[in-house]
């Protein structure tokens, strides 16, 4: 019942245009370190994993997991590390971040 309040909380938050402070995220939480929003790094370009996932069901909950557990295989053969650094919330946020960019 919880973690249903607080998906729910996220839910409002990220369609209240929040934009901003999840930028904020991405760049304290070590993401910058691989990542860009429209640019493939080390990692692949946030714009092409929002166009990847587009209308997929469930895409935020397995981002988020992925972003915490790590993944490879997906874009390519180069690993992304699990990130345990950012908490279940923060990984929700910004999967749902991630998705709405464009
Ligand atoms: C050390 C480099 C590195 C860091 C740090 C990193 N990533 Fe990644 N990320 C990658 C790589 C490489 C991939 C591609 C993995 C694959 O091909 O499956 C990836 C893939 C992703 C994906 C797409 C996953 C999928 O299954 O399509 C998302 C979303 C993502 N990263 C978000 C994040 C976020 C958010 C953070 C910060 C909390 C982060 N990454 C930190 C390297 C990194």
């Amino acid at each position: 019942m919880k973690s249903v309040s607080i998906v729910l909380a996220l839910g409002l938050l990220a369609s209240g245009g929040i934009a901003l402070a999840d930028d904020d995220l991405y760049k304290t939480k070590n993401c910058f370190a691989c990542h860009r929003v429209d640019r493939n790094t080390l990692g692949p370009s946030f714009k092409s994993v929002a166009a990847k996932y587009a209308g997929e069901n469930g895409a935020d909950l397995k981002l988020a997991q992925t972003i915490r557990l790590g993944g490879v295989g997906v874009w390519g053969q180069v690993p992304m590390p699990a990130q345990n650094q950012v908490t279940e919330e923060e990984a929700l946020t910004l999967a749902r971040w991630v998705l709405q960019l464009k």
